[in-house]
């Protein structure tokens, strides 16, 4: 059994609608000849139990996805795990993450455990939750302030909820770029801005795994009193190396992961 095709095709249209930057991306590949391969697809959550990362993954877990990796970020009070096919690289991996909502003050608390019981009893009319977006309706900007001041995460999911926070090109697959620099430069000579936390390539190929990505783009959101505007999503870009036994890397490296996070972090509109 494999996942219906049409299901990646749906989520990747949501986050290309939010994302100016994608399609603009996906368009300068295609332009060089280049078929697009997804290394992974990423998804933010919280730690109560009818949303959980276990939640999240059970449609990919119904469809041939199995468990592999097990992540934890102390400093952004997350966890996370990933999940792939076995035997089929060319399927994106699938890597969610959760907020640990008790480590954040108890403000923040408060404010995420209403939000989380407002939407509790429609939880079970949601098909399909990865496309119900932001579920407690139209985010009020003090909210979101108050959260940023905790958790950026915690903030981005305030507004945006379950979706695809991002998509990961598999540079691996690419034929006109052999290296993630290549890649990189290739996006600044057509005015993109990367995510330079960390440098712009977190991990090495002694790590076995070298990323980048764009910072998320700055979009207009619609809250209660106005339209504000703030960071939506990013495009990642992945390369991965054979380790000692030749196959291979699939796994994440948890202080890159820590850094690519702060794509989608709060910056004034220019
Ligand atoms: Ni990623």
């Amino acid at each position: 059994m494999s996942i219906p095709f049409q299901f990646f095709n749906q989520l990747f249209d949501e986050y290309q609608k939010l994302n100016p930057s994608v399609n603009k991306i996906h368009q300068l590949f295609k332009n060089v000849g280049e078929e697009i391969i997804n290394d992974h697809i990423a998804f933010r959550t919280l730690n109560f139990p009818e949303i959980n990362i276990d939640k999240i993954a059970q449609p990919f877990i119904e469809n041939g996805y199995k468990e592999k990796g097990n992540y934890r970020f102390k400093e952004k009070k997350l966890t996370a795990k990933h999940y792939e096919i076995p035997n089929n690289p060319s399927m994106p991996k699938i890597f969610i993450s959760q907020l640990m909502t008790y480590e954040l003050s108890e403000t923040a608390q408060r404010l995420i455990s209403s939000l989380y019981s407002d939407i509790q009893s429609n939880l079970n009319k949601a098909s399909n939750l990865l496309f119900e977006g932001n579920f407690w309706g139209t985010p009020d900007y003090h909210i979101y302030e108050r959260l940023l001041e905790d958790s950026e995460y915690a903030a981005w999911f305030y507004v945006f909820g379950f979706r695809a926070n991002h998509f990961t090109v598999n540079v691996n697959y690419l034929e006109n770029f052999d290296s993630l620099e290549a890649v990189n430069e290739f996006l600044k000579e057509n005015d993109f801005k990367l995510n330079t936390s960390g440098g712009e390539i977190k991990g090495t190929p002694q790590q076995y795994l070298e990323q980048s990505s764009t910072l998320a783009d700055i979009i207009p959101v619609r809250f209660s009193d106005k339209a504000h505007h703030i960071p939506a999503c990013y495009y990642e870009f992945a390369r991965r190396y054979p380790q000692s036994n030749g196959e291979l890397f699939n796994g994440f490296i948890t202080s890159s992961a820590d850094k690519i996070f702060e794509s989608t972090d709060y910056r004034e509109p220019q």
